[in-house]
């Protein structure tokens, strides 16, 4: 059974803009890197009248569980309408969670690079959805268009839910034993194919030995249901009003209920960690004695 300080770390921060003290910051790094999830109970993003008013899951278009905004272009993704105050609460959101992580984890610097912002309105559970993209079944994050080579997926979440329900977690066990477990059951990565999905415009750019490892171990930790039903997990709920950040790559996890959560994704190299050891690839490599990136 998992420990509760096995899964998460709690932190006293109060506000989105730093600086904040070398214990603190060196306290985050530590959790994140060891694989836990980093917790700020006080932490609340707030959202405006004139935005609460308008949230709801209507504004999802079809079938989309998310509505994402491309930093890098403005675009709006996955709303059936964009109402101002969603754009300006999305805007807003993206902003603070760059602060608050450029402050917290200031030893990363400029190597921690953002990527998309997610609204989450729709609640999770009652849902259905296919198993491999059912993330209601403990998994690791892998992104099957957009190869890593290694690099590190942080994500930062908080749950703003209007009628204060809690969003509801699994989170499981470590890396290490995760890979050990199911790397058996792994095809061992072919740059053949990774070149030909590049080529074919599947994939932006090859996907490595690593992208392939953990896409593999995304599918196969979801399809297997005896896994699922027993593998080593604790449930954790984060109350609205709170925010969490965590390296969703390293730690299993599953989302099993709640709606209205903002999450913002970032990326970050190997080189650029305080103990690159514990880095999903380093991992991978001592467990296969390959480079997979
Ligand atoms: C996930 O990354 O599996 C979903 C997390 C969430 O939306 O709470
Ligand atoms: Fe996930």
């Amino acid at each position: 059974m998992m420990q509760p300080d096995q899964v998460v770390t709690e932190l006293p921060v109060t506000g989105w803009t730093g600086p904040f003290g070398p214990q603190i910051v060196q306290t985050a790094v530590s959790a994140l890197e060891a694989g836990r999830v980093i917790v700020l109970p006080a932490l609340a993003f707030a959202a405006e009248p004139a935005e609460l008013s308008v949230l709801s899951a209507d504004l999802l278009s079809g079938r989309r569980k998310n509505i994402s905004l491309d930093r890098a272009t403005g675009k709006i993704g996955g709303a059936a309408a964009v109402p101002a105050p969603l754009e300006a609460l999305m805007r807003r959101f993206a902003f603070q969670a760059d602060s608050l992580a450029r402050g917290l984890l200031a030893p990363y610097g400029a190597a921690l690079r953002a990527g998309r912002t997610s609204f989450r309105p729709a609640e999770i559970a009652g849902r259905s959805y296919s198993p491999r993209k059912d993330d209601r079944r403990l998994h690791i994050d892998a992104f099957p268009t957009r190869p890593l080579h290694g690099d590190r997926i942080l994500r930062l979440f908080a749950n703003i839910a209007p009628d204060g329900k809690a969003r509801a977690w699994r989170v499981g066990e470590p890396f290490a034993s995760l890979a050990a477990r199911f790397l058996p059951s792994l095809p061992t990565p072919t740059a053949a194919r990774a070149r030909l999905y590049a080529m074919l415009g599947l994939t932006k750019g090859v996907r490595s030995g690593y992208d392939q490892l953990m896409l593999a171990l995304h599918d196969t930790m979801k399809l297997d249901e005896a896994y699922q039903s027993r593998a080593p997990a604790l449930p954790w709920s984060f109350p609205a009003g709170t925010t969490w950040m965590v390296f969703t790559d390293q730690v299993p996890h599953a989302a099993m209920a709640g709606h209205f959560a903002l999450e913002q994704t970032f990326y970050l190299p190997v080189s650029a960690m305080a103990s690159p050891e514990t880095a999903p690839l380093r991992v991978l490599e001592r467990l296969t004695g390959r480079v997979l990136a």
